[in-house]
C-alpha cells in the first residue's frame, strides 16, 4: 500500500457548504506555489482579477499545477467567463488523471461534458477531508436526516406488509460515519459497511455498529456478496454520487434474499433522467428511479418527495425509495 502523498495539504477556508476544507495539490516550485496562496489572499478580499493574474503567472512558472487552474476555473465562472472557465478546468482535468479537485464536476455542470460518474479520487478526497467534521457539518448545519427518512420508510413498508421492521444481514451503500446504522441498530442483527473514503471508515470503525467494512466502490462491495445474503440494504445520501442508479440496483437485486428492501435516497428535479446539481451532486428524476428499480426486477414499495438536508436554508428536493425483492 502507497503511504499519502506528501504534496497534499487540506487548507481550512471555507469552499462549498458541502466542502468544507479546500484542496491544495503543491505544484512542487516554491514560486509557483506562493503565488497561488497570494492569489487565494486577494480571491478572499474579493480581488478577483488580480488573484487570476497571479494564477496565471503560477501557471507560467508551473504549468501543470492543478490547483492553480482549478481555482482559476472557479474564478474565472465568479466573473462569469463562462468558456475561459470551461479552459482552465480542461486543464485541472489534464493535469491531474484523478481528478482529485473534481473539475469534471465543474465541466458537467457548465454543460462542457455529458453527466457522467464521479472520478472515484475525487469522492475519496472529499470524504477523507470531509470526514472529521461530517456529522457537525451535515447534521449540524445542513439539518441532515437522510437515516431517519429511511428508517421510517422502511418501518412503513413492513408495516403495510404486516410484516415486523426486523433484519438478520444489512449492507450500509456509503455508510460513512455509520448513521444509518446507528438508526437502524435495533432493527438489525448484522452490519456490512461500504464506502469508498477511509477516514469515514475509520470512523464508521470506531462506532462498532458494522460486523465488517470495507472500504471499496458501492458496486465493486456489492459484487463481492454472494446471492441472496442481505434482507436490508441502505444507501443513504450516497445515490447522490452515483450518475447511473442502474448497475447498483441491479446488483442490489441480486444480492436481496426474497422479501428483502432496498431503501435509499436521492436527490431529485422536475425534468427527465439525470442532471447534476449546484452542489456538485446527482439528481434523479422521480419517473427515472421508478424505471430503474423496476428494470431490475425489482417492486417500487414506496416512492416519497423527502428532503434529506438542507442547502441555503432550503430543503433540497429529493426523493426516498423503498424497492422491494419479491
Ligand atoms: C453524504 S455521505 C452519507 C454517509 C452516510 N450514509 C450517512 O447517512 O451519514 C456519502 C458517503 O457516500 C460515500 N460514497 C460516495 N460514492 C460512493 C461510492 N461510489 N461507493 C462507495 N461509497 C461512496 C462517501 O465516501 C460518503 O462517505
Amino acid at each position: 500500500m502507497r503511504g499519502p502523498d506528501p504534496r497534499i495539504h487540506f487548507g481550512t477556508h471555507t469552499f462549498l457548504e458541502v466542502m468544507p476544507s479546500r484542496l491544495f495539490l503543491s505544484s512542487g516550485d516554491l514560486m509557483a506555489d506562493r503565488r497561488f496562496e497570494f492569489a487565494r489572499d486577494l480571491q478572499l478580499k474579493g480581488d478577483l482579477a488580480a488573484a487570476a493574474d497571479l494564477l496565471l503567472q503560477a501557471i507560467e512558472l508551473a504549468p501543470a499545477f492543478t490547483s492553480a487552474w482549478f481555482a482559476l476555473g472557479g474564478i474565472r465562472e465568479e466573473l462569469g467567463e463562462h468558456w475561459a472557465a470551461i479552459t482552465a478546468y480542461q486543464e485541472a482535468q489534464a493535469s491531474d488523471p484523478g481528478d482529485r479537485h473534481g473539475a469534471g464536476l465543474r465541466l458537467m455542470r457548465l454543460g462542457a461534458e455529458p453527466v457522467s460518474g464521479m472520478p472515484q479520487a475525487y469522492v475519496q478526497t472529499l470524504f477523507d477531508q470531509y470526514a472529521p467534521r461530517f456529522e457537525a457539518s451535515l447534521v449540524g448545519d445542513l439539518g441532515y436526516r437522510g437515516p431517519a427518512l429511511l428508517f421510517k420508510a422502511v418501518l412503513s413498508v413492513r408495516s403495510a406488509a404486516r410484516r415486523p421492521a426486523v433484519f438478520k444481514h444489512a449492507i450500509d451503500l456509503g455508510c460513512g460515519t455509520g448513521l444509518a446504522a446507528a438508526a437502524f441498530a435495533r432493527s438489525v442483527e448484522r452490519f456490512i459497511g461500504i464506502d469508498l473514503s477511509p477516514r469515514m471508515i475509520e470512523r464508521a470503525r470506531a462506532t462498532s455498529l458494522y460486523a465488517e467494512l470495507q472500504t471499496a466502490d458501492m458496486l465493486q462491495g456489492l459484487r463481492s456478496q454472494p446471492d441472496a445474503s442481505a434482507d436490508l440494504i441502505l444507501a443513504a445520501d450516497a445515490m447522490v454520487y452515483v450518475a447511473e442508479l442502474g448497475p447498483v440496483v441491479v446488483e442490489a437485486a441480486r444480492v436481496l434474499s426474497a422479501g428483502g428492501l432496498f431503501a435509499f435516497t436521492t436527490e431529485t428535479h422536475d425534468g427527465d433522467g439525470v442532471v447534476i446539481g449546484g452542489g456538485l451532486r446527482y439528481a434523479h428524476a422521480a419517473a427515472h428511479v421508478r424505471a430503474t428499480v423496476e428494470t431490475a426486477g425489482l417492486e417500487l414499495a414506496l416512492l416519497e418527495d423527502r428532503s434529506a438536508r438542507n442547502e441555503d436554508n432550503t430543503p433540497v428536493l429529493g426523493l426516498v425509495v423503498v424497492a422491494a425483492k419479491t
